[in-house]
């Protein structure tokens, strides 16, 4: 299994004969490594409605006729938006698909997207569970810490959590920490930082803390690729 870092909160996972990409923000992404149309995967997987989530997850599922996975009112939103193959779920459900199962796990934010007449609510945000080639990868989403990690932590083999570090509108770094052993994940990997200027500029003072705690921090460069 490969896990790829494509800047904000987008992930590239390659393995159990698939392609899967979370939250693939990059037309309007300032640090993204390539451009909507480069991408070929098999599956779509989306946390919530802002545009920094959603990005261009209906044109890349269409045109690669890919599954897009979403919460049930988003997944609606983007039937609405002209996605051709949506998979719905819901928060504390699991579904088999051809790379494995995903659970979809409970996320504390909000989830709307912002159209021409106003916010357009989209349900409730979620975070993923991910299991891939027997490695269990844990995306939050955008979340606060939440007591909800602790269970996630005592109930999964979470080989590497996907955690937002960037502050202001999801955990910051002294959050993630907690959230880091909470979830008891053998390997913690930083997002939501960086891209805009508001969010915490980089990753390497939570590294340091991270390491200091005794946490295994693995900081991944946009296009830099994890093998496990
Ligand atoms: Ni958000
Ligand atoms: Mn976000």
């Amino acid at each position: 299994m490969q896990l790829t870092y494509l800047s904000h909160a987008c992930f590239l996972i390659e393995g159990g004969r698939s392609r899967i990409i979370i939250d693939p923000f990059l037309k309007d992404n300032p640090s993204a490594p390539m451009a909507p149309d480069e991408v070929e995967v098999d599956y779509v997987l989306v946390t919530h409605g802002h545009p920094d989530h959603l990005g261009d997850a209906v044109p890349i599922a269409n045109r690669c006729g890919a599954t897009l996975v979403a919460p049930f009112e988003l997944g609606f939103f983007c039937e609405r938006q002209g996605a051709e193959n949506v998979h719905t779920m819901h928060i504390g459900g699991s579904h088999a698909f051809r790379f494995g199962t995903l659970k979809m796990t409970p996320a504390f934010h909000g989830s709307g997207y912002p159209g021409e007449q106003g916010m357009i609510y989209t349900g409730n945000p979620c975070g993923y569970l991910i299991r891939v080639e027997d490695k269990t990868i844990y995306h939050a989403g955008d979340t606060g810490l939440m007591a909800e990690m602790k269970l996630l932590g005592e109930l999964n083999r979470i080989d590497v959590a996907l955690l937002p570090i960037g502050d202001n509108y999801t955990m910051g770094e002294e959050d993630a920490l907690h959230a880091a052993r909470f979830l008891k994940a053998r390997k913690v990997v930083p997002m939501h930082f960086g891209t805009f200027p508001v969010l915490t500029p980089d990753a390497e003072e939570f590294a340091s803390n991270a390491e200091a705690a005794g946490i295994d921090v693995h900081p991944l460069g946009i296009r830099e690729t994890l093998v496990m």
